[in-house]
């Protein structure tokens, strides 16, 4: 079954717990939280201390996708703060190996993201370590953007370069996901579709997760 990761970028802040029980409550697998530092990408959202405070309003997992410089430094506070999946990208500056080791030391999942413009080919060092690939399909930084095509042939190499190597990481991909674009990603070989203003413009998101548990 394709999981469902909603993107809480374009969830209503003002009640950022709410919202998050609302999608647990739609039949969510996952809670997709997006974490920028205004360096790595021009923007700047939520860190640790949010992610902490919400931990208590769900039991999906937390998929946090660190789009932040040198992400190492910051592995301890997102441990602590809940997250279990910590994904972290191939382009930030820093020890992005090393990052993953101690994601991984902290008894965590670790993922590995890539930019449109990023070859799958730099990634390759990682894929016999990681429990995620994050396959952007969107420039990160901010939701609503138009999904991008470069991404379907990065799921499907990274969907045969699993089965040919025995490895077993969830692929997931991110940006300017709905309906449509959701459907063509399961059947190129995602696993994981992590939608933000797609799905939070719905009032009621559950039929839609269903539809798509079913790709
Ligand atoms: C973009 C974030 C995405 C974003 C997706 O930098 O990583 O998770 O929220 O938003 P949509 O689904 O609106 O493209
Ligand atoms: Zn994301």
């Amino acid at each position: 079954m394709v999981k469902v990761s909603p993107s809480m970028l374009s969830a209503n802040f003002s009640k950022f717990g709410e919202e998050i029980e609302r999608v647990e409550r739609s039949g969510a697998d996952w809670i997709h939280l997006d974490v920028m530092d205004g360096m790595f990408v021009p923007n700047i959202t939520i860190g640790a201390p949010i992610i902490k405070a919400v931990r208590k309003n769900s039991e999906l997992p937390f998929d946090v996708h660190l789009m932040i410089e040198d992400p190492i430094r910051y592995i301890d506070d997102f441990t602590k703060a809940g997250a279990d999946i910590l994904t972290v990208h191939t382009e930030a500056k820093g020890d992005i190996m090393g990052a993953i080791d101690k994601i991984h030391e902290n008894g965590l999942k670790a993922g590995i993201s890539l930019n449109p413009g990023t070859p799958v080919s730099d990634i390759t060092i990682y894929l016999n370590k990681v429990d995620l690939v994050l396959v952007m399909t969107v420039q990160p930084g901010f939701g609503g953007q138009s999904f991008r095509e470069e991404g379907i042939p990065k799921i499907e190499f990274l969907r045969r370069y699993a089965d040919e190597n025995g490895l077993r990481y969830d692929i997931s991909v991110d940006g300017g996901i709905n309906r449509n674009t959701g459907k063509r990603c399961a059947d190129a070989g995602a696993t994981v579709l992590a939608a933000g203003s797609y799905l939070f413009k719905m009032d009621d998101m559950s039929p839609e997760i269903e539809l798509w548990h079913g790709f």
